[in-house]
């Protein structure tokens, strides 16, 4: 198992070591490394057992940072970037040389780039002279860790130290934005609503998912998955079909009175669901049940990204 606490020093030199540091953002717990050391950055491929198709976002102090490393920033991108970040916003950007590594970028010529808010990463990337490739801290294809025992259960083994941050406060992963012909588009749903995004830019194009050809790998269907089977739809009627005692549910906001049931927010406040989302669906694992029932929440706000991940994870044959 690895060590758990707040020291930023030796989570520096870690990193600096060429060795990789579970760090913790506002929205998940990233497995950081050296974004230019491809070492450093195949520690990340394997520890998470991720296929190198998948490329990796690059955590940066400010926008300042990635001039570096790209060949222009869109003015549509400078603009997000001055109003969210640090935050949960992950832009892609053309990718000027090999600076960083292709490995990162899975050979693309773009790299996403993410600023997080959260007082102990943003410290560790002022401190370091690189900045840090992190995928969300899980296992590939299973959901992301919102806590640091999260990270220690599942990855443990494979790297020695975790940055305590607490619990992270939005909870799911950022919203990824591109950019064809300077206009932004959707490539994941995530930490940022669309409708913030589109007071600034105007209406923009979303992605949706898709088993095939993904813009962003995130869009795999298999992404998000528990560990047990989940089914979405109305839940009287999911609750008709299955033995009471076999089913785990997970609500928006009504209370079943069931001793297997998550309520994501009694309140109905989407932002609350999101904090829940991940931490209630790794509950069920340790629940004696065989199968999750979920329902979709209002498909706006967060809640539209919430409904990505529970479509995906009930994509998943399992
Ligand atoms: O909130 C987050 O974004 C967290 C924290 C740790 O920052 N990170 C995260 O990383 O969710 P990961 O690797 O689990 O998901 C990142 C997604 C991947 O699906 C990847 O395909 C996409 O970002 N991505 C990265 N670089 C890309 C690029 N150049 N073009 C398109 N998609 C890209
Ligand atoms: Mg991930």
């Amino acid at each position: 198992m690895a060590e758990i606490g707040t020291d930023i020093k030796k989570a520096a030199a870690l990193l600096t070591q060429g060795e990789l540091v579970a760090i913790p953002t506002e929205t998940v717990y990233g497995l950081a490394g050296n974004a230019l050391n491809i070492d450093a950055v195949a520690k990340i491929f394997s520890a998470k057992n991720r296929p190198q198709f998948d490329p990796l976002i690059v955590h940066i102090p400010s926008l300042s940072f990635a001039k570096n490393y790209v060949h222009e920033i869109p003015k549509k991108a400078e603009r997000l970037a001055q109003l969210f970040w640090p935050g949960p916003l992950t832009l892609v950007l053309d990718k000027k040389d090999d600076i960083i590594p292709a490995l990162v970028t899975s050979g693309l010529n773009t790299v996403g780039f993410r600023s997080p808010d959260h007082p102990l990463a943003r410290k560790l990337l002022t401190a370091l002279p690189f900045p840090l490739a992190a995928p969300s801290a899980n296992p590939f294809g299973y959901v992301s860790p919102t806590t640091p025992e999260h990270v220690n259960e599942q990855l443990g083994n494979n790297i020695s130290y975790i940055l305590d941050g607490g619990t992270c406060s939005i909870g799911i992963e950022s919203t990824i934005i591109g950019f064809e012909e300077g206009e932004p588009v959707v490539l994941r749903l995530g930490g940022l609503s669309v409708e913030r995004i589109e007071a600034v830019t105007g209406k923009i194009k979303v992605f949706e998912h898709s088993t095939s050809n993904p813009v962003a790998p995130g869009q795999l269907k298999s992404h998000y998955a528990p560990g047990k089977p989940l089914k979405l739809g109305k839940l009287e009627e999911l609750l008709q079909h299955y033995p009471a005692h076999e089913v785990g549910i997970l609500s928006f906001s009504h209370d079943y009175n069931s001793k297997y049931q998550r309520i994501l927010s009694p309140g109905g406040n989407p932002e609350e669901a999101a904090r829940n989302l991940f931490q209630f669906l790794r509950d069920f694992d340790k629940m004696p049940v065989s199968i999750i029932l979920a329902e979709l929440l209002p498909d706006a706000g967060l809640g539209r990204a919430i409904n990505d991940r529970l479509k995906r994870a009930a994509a998943v044959d399992n």
